[in-house]
């Protein structure tokens, strides 16, 4: 199973905090936000990780992340998005990195406080996606279960209510994804909608939906921002991270401070 991040876009609603940095790079507590996505994966087991990110960003990416998991077994490539075509386009850009393998995608803004390790590790072909039930569902791709709790319609941020299950941004499929985004037309807004992909899925009979329990933050507001950092406070949820990320974040911040003492000398 490969893990794809999908950290680039240009955050808008962030700026002028994105002016100067990606958004997924801006503080979550004590960290920034990649690491709780970053977690999210190395705890389901996935060794193989690529971020996809925007061409303005992508030093600070490859400075923060570049060569923290090194000596981890963990392999972290990066991929530059030149244009923020649509979530779908991550499996357009990482097709040679996919190399006809499952994948797990995670969104860069996107923190969960469940562990998705069984739901991972136990996927064998179609697609996985997830639903959470929220107030503003015309912010975000929505599914309508039916009376058996079997999924049977998606809609990209509907403008007449269906249902009040939000689809947060994790998802995994099976290795023909690729080959099933390059098809996807842009949508009105110029985008390759990942509901495209859950709905080619749906319509062979072949995607999952599972719900997710806990706390589901998706940081790209000033407010979501704000209450993703209270909330991993609040539930500690930093201190359920997968402890090797600790301990690389722990000996990144001891190599700054030998690079801060030399530059002083
Ligand atoms: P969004 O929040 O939909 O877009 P954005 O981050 O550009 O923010 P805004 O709406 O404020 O302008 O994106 C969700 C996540 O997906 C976020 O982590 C950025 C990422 N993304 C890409 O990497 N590439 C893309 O083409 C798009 C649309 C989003």
């Amino acid at each position: 199973m490969k893990g794809i991040i999908l950290s680039g876009g240009t955050a808008t609603r962030l700026f002028p905090l994105t002016a100067t940095t990606s958004k997924q790079l801006l503080p979550v507590y004590d960290r920034q936000m990649i690491f709780y996505p970053l977690n999210t994966l190395i705890k389901a087991g996935i060794k193989d990780i690529l971020i996809i990110v925007a061409p303005e960003h992508s030093g600070q990416y490859l400075n923060l992340l570049g060569s923290i998991f090194e000596k981890y077994d963990i392999r972290i490539d990066f991929k530059v998005q030149k244009l923020p075509r649509g979530l779908a386009e991550a499996f357009v850009l990482g097709e040679d990195f996919i190399d006809n393998e499952n994948v797990v995608m995670i969104l860069g803004d996107n923190i969960f406080e469940d562990d998705f390790s069984q739901d991972i590790k136990n996927f064998k072909s179609g697609a996985k996606i997830f639903a959470k039930k929220v107030a503003d569902w015309q912010r975000f791709g929505i599914v309508k279960f039916n009376k058996n709790n079997k999924a049977v319609k998606i809609v990209e941020k509907p403008i007449k209510w269906i249902s009040d299950y939000a689809i947060p941004g994790l998802y995994v499929f099976d290795k023909n994804v690729s080959a099933i985004a390059k098809k996807v037309k842009p949508s009105e807004r110029g985008e390759k909608e990942i509901t495209s992909l859950h709905n080619y899925y749906l319509k062979k009979g072949k995607l999952d939906v599972n719900i997710v329990k806990g706390a589901w933050l998706d940081a790209g507001t000033f407010d979501t921002l704000l209450e993703a950092g209270n909330i991993v406070k609040e539930k500690e949820i930093y201190k359920k991270f997968d402890p090797l990320i600790d301990k690389a974040i722990i000996e990144f911040n001891e190599e700054l401070k030998v690079i801060a003492k030399k530059r002083l000398i």
